[in-house]
């Protein structure tokens, strides 16, 4: 703790305390007194002590008086790290404050409506950033991918409102929260008697630091992996969303490519069938969802579907063809003419994803609506 007691020197000199330092036990029980009138470390994120979550770094009256939980000391012992957890029912008007469902850390089961308001904590902030480090909730109808048992929502913000279910641990989403005076709600209205665990940290984002407008998910880095919501075993996609998934362009990067995790994931509806197929050429196509079209892909008649800008499509066979690509894709491969592995490129910036998923309509079989996992890799400017 030298450099520690070394800062706690300049800090005391600053504030014209430090003429002489009688000895270590004095210079603790000044510290201690100190603390309380001058509000010290600068709410700067910290990690609590269980070395998982993040909290804010407080001193400890104001930690107190906001109902947060000092977490191990932060700003060289000067602060605390205060970490907030809420339930059902509450206000949330903290940076970092983690959602968490009735007796977590264990799983809560039985029916019931748990809401939680969330205000902006300041002027400037434009979005909140939800990250489901776990959410694990009812699944949507099989057939449907309607969430008509279990529903997570998020409304009263200034864009499209959250509406989710299944298992989405790992995921986030960017809510925005600019031209709003009251406070969004988050509404979690669980009908059956099933076991669930939840546990969302909820930041508030400033207006330099946001996500581009749009952007429901924003991903950095040069790889990684993205998926569609309630993308798990025995899954399904759910219905009714529209969000867009941005890759943030990295340094020295111009290009990025995608291909899908493994070759079951990409099932956005059941095979499309192309009357191409049948030899003939030019006559009516038809999409997942059976809608006959006079012309186009047979993908641009598709009510769930993923819009990607792309250079080519290339399927990865020995001899290796690069096609045209299409803009829409759907159906259960993810390139739009072939069953084998294949990688989709782009240059298209920024490095979007639209996911289009229509209304719950008919029936359909659960395992041509898995959803998507695809792996992107940003490529180099050569
Ligand atoms: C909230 O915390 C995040 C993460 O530390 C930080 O980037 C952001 O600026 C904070 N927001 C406000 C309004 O202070
Ligand atoms: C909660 O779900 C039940 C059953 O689906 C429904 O009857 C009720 O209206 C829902 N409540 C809210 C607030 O959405
Ligand atoms: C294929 O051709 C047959 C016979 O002409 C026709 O009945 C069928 O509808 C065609 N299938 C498609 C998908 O166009």
């Amino acid at each position: 703790m030298a450099s520690g007691l070394s800062a706690a020197l300049v800090f005391f000199s600053a504030l014209g305390l430090a003429a002489s330092w009688p000895s270590p036990s004095a210079l603790i029980s000044r510290t201690a007194r100190v603390l309380n009138f001058f509000p010290i470390p600068v709410s700067e994120e910290c990690i609590a002590t269980d070395g998982r979550r993040s909290g804010t770094c407080l001193n400890t009256y104001d930690c107190r008086i906001q109902n947060g939980e000092s977490s191990g000391p932060c700003a060289l012992g000067f602060g605390v790290c205060c970490v907030f957890a809420v339930s059902c029912g509450s206000m949330v008007e903290n940076n970092i404050t983690y959602l968490v469902n009735p007796g977590f850390p264990s799983l809560m089961n039985g029916k019931m409506e748990c809401k939680i308001k969330i205000k902006k904590m300041a002027p400037d902030v434009t979005q909140f950033r939800l990250d489901f480090i776990h959410f694990n909730m009812g699944q949507p109808n099989r057939k449907t991918g309607a969430c008509d048992s279990d529903v997570f929502k998020v409304t009263g913000g200034s864009s499209r409102d959250i509406n989710l279910c299944g298992q989405n641990s790992g995921q986030h989403m960017y809510f925005d929260v600019e031209n709003i005076k009251d406070a969004v709600t988050i509404t979690m209205n669980l009908t059956q008697d099933i076991y669930r665990i939840w546990e969302i940290k909820v930041s508030q984002i400033e207006f330099n630091s946001r996500a581009p407008a749009g952007c429901n998910q924003y991903y950095h880095g040069t790889k990684g992996v993205i998926q569609t919501m309630n993308y798990a075993i025995n899954g399904r996609h759910l219905a009714d969303q529209d969000y867009s998934i941005c890759i943030r362009q990295e340094e020295k990067m111009c290009s990025i490519a995608y291909e899908p995790c493994d070759d079951n994931s990409f099932k956005i509806g059941p095979p499309i069938i192309s009357n191409d197929d049948n030899g003939s050429g030019g006559g009516p196509v038809f999409g997942a969802q059976g809608t006959p079209l006079g012309q186009g892909s047979p993908s641009q008649s598709c009510s769930d579907r993923v819009v990607m800008p792309c250079d080519t499509e290339d399927f990865i066979t020995p001899v290796g063809s690069a096609g045209l690509c299409d803009l829409l894709h759907c159906g259960n491969t993810f390139c739009s003419s072939s069953d084998g592995p294949c990688r989709i490129e782009s240059s298209i910036k920024p490095f979007n994803i639209r996911v289009q998923f229509g209304p719950s309509a008919g029936e359909e079989n659960p395992e041509d609506n898995i959803g998507m996992c695809l792996r992107y890799e940003q490529q180099a400017c050569t």
